[in-house]
């Protein structure tokens, strides 16, 4: 195989337990497998999880992705976050999804496609409490409270929230803000008679904030072995005296395609952006753009050969980059390489290569193709 992914279990199942282990007892955890399990490959994950009592229901983006589940025999609860498009309900009602839900006439929707179907459907109202993206205001409750009294076949099961700034900060007083604005949400909802589950945690919350579990948590970056930042983890030691040991679940590796050297002077890559300024030993990898190594990590990144540190040099292209190996000895064709993961003492992780592009560890690991071959290891 020319380039693959590897995907530890063991490291996926010790994470779970550590999150499982910060939340109460009666707290589920919906494990968060879109955007292909985070780049892990969702049909990986969900193999080493599926049978798994360390987490409770699985956390999707799309209708799609919750079929998928399905297919992969999936019999947990699934909670899709994303929006579903109307002429899909009926197939989301069939796959026992839950749905996220933000219109009065979507609920009316569903309960029509329920009624038709004979069948119970759930959904979450997800409630506007300062990230501006989904969600229902306060304001617009009433509208909401019309359309519930009227349903039958269709349950309002949960309430959720998202918090906007718990990653990016050690201030948490917007998380604090948001947090008020959600109880003070729920309160009014409770006093209409209903009594829906709660769930508004990320793996940020999940971490530090134990108040804000309640009936749900739902996790992705964390159990993937990384923290949401670097902001996220100074905030749990500073609370916490021990370290909790998140362990990284993917590794990406490819093979040496062809070594040259190269003459002072010469140019490497497109643009002609590097040039060396010494004899220089290149190592050629079959891989680039197209499979998610970034092109900001031209000149800039570096990847693992024979514990060592091999710098790219020159443009990273669509399917090929260019590594400086002058200083590896007996570096030959189909040599392993290490582009995410550790080889020896040296590790290089999506932080690594986030920090480096100017972006966040779950762009780098999201954006690995899903064409690259996914191991279970
Ligand atoms: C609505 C929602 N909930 C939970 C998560 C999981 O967040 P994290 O990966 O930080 O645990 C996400 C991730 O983007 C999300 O969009």
């Amino acid at each position: 195989m020319l380039k693959w992914i590897e995907v530890d279990s063991k490291a996926l199942l010790h994470n779970l337990s550590l999150i499982r282990s910060l939340v109460k007892k009666r707290t589920k955890v919906i494990f968060v497998v879109k955007a292909n399990a985070y780049g892990h490959g969702i049909d990986q994950v969900v193999s080493i999880t599926e049978k798994s009592n360390l987490i409770d229901w699985y956390g999707v983006n799309s209708i799609e992705e919750a079929v998928k589940l399905r297919e992969l025999g999936v019999k947990r609860e699934i909670l899709i976050l994303g929006y579903v498009e109307r002429e899909l309900i009926e197939e989301g009602i069939r796959n026992n999804v839950r749905f996220t839900v933000y219109e009065p006439s979507y609920i009316s929707e569903i309960e029509r496609k329920a009624r038709k179907m004979k069948r119970e459907a759930y959904f979450h109202l997800k409630l506007e409490t300062g990230t501006g993206r989904q969600g229902i205001d306060k304001k617009d409750w009433k509208s909401f409270k019309e359309v519930l009294k009227k349903i039958e076949y269709t349950k309002f099961e949960a309430v959720s929230s998202h918090f906007a700034n718990i990653e990016d900060t050690t201030d948490h007083s917007y998380a604090e803000y948001q947090l008020k604005r959600f109880n003070s949400f729920y309160k009014l909802i409770v006093n209409d008679g209903f009594s829906p589950l709660r769930h508004f945690s990320c793996s940020a919350s999940t971490l530090l904030f134990p108040k804000t579990h309640f009936d749900f948590v739902r996790v992705g970056i964390s159990a993937y072995g990384y923290w949401p930042s670097k902001e996220t983890h100074l905030s749990f030691l500073l609370r916490h005296k021990n370290e909790l040991e998140l362990r990284k679940v993917l590794s990406f590796y490819t093979k040496v395609a062809q070594v040259k050297t190269l003459k002072k002077g010469s140019f490497i890559s497109y643009g002609l952006t590097y040039k060396t300024t010494q004899k220089t030993k290149i190592a050629v990898l079959p891989v680039g753009y197209f499979d998610g190594v970034d092109r900001k990590l031209s000149n800039t990144g570096y990847f693992l050969i024979k514990g060592e540190r091999v710098p790219i040099r020159g443009r990273v292209c669509m399917n090929i980059t260019l590594v400086d190996v002058s200083h590896i000895k007996n570096i030959n064709s189909e040599d392993k390489v290490t582009l995410i993961g550790r080889d020896g003492k040296e590790i290089v992780s999506a932080d690594d290569w986030a920090d480096k592009v100017g972006t966040i560890n779950y762009e780098i690991l999201s954006r690995l193709s899903p064409e690259i071959p996914r191991i279970v290891r």
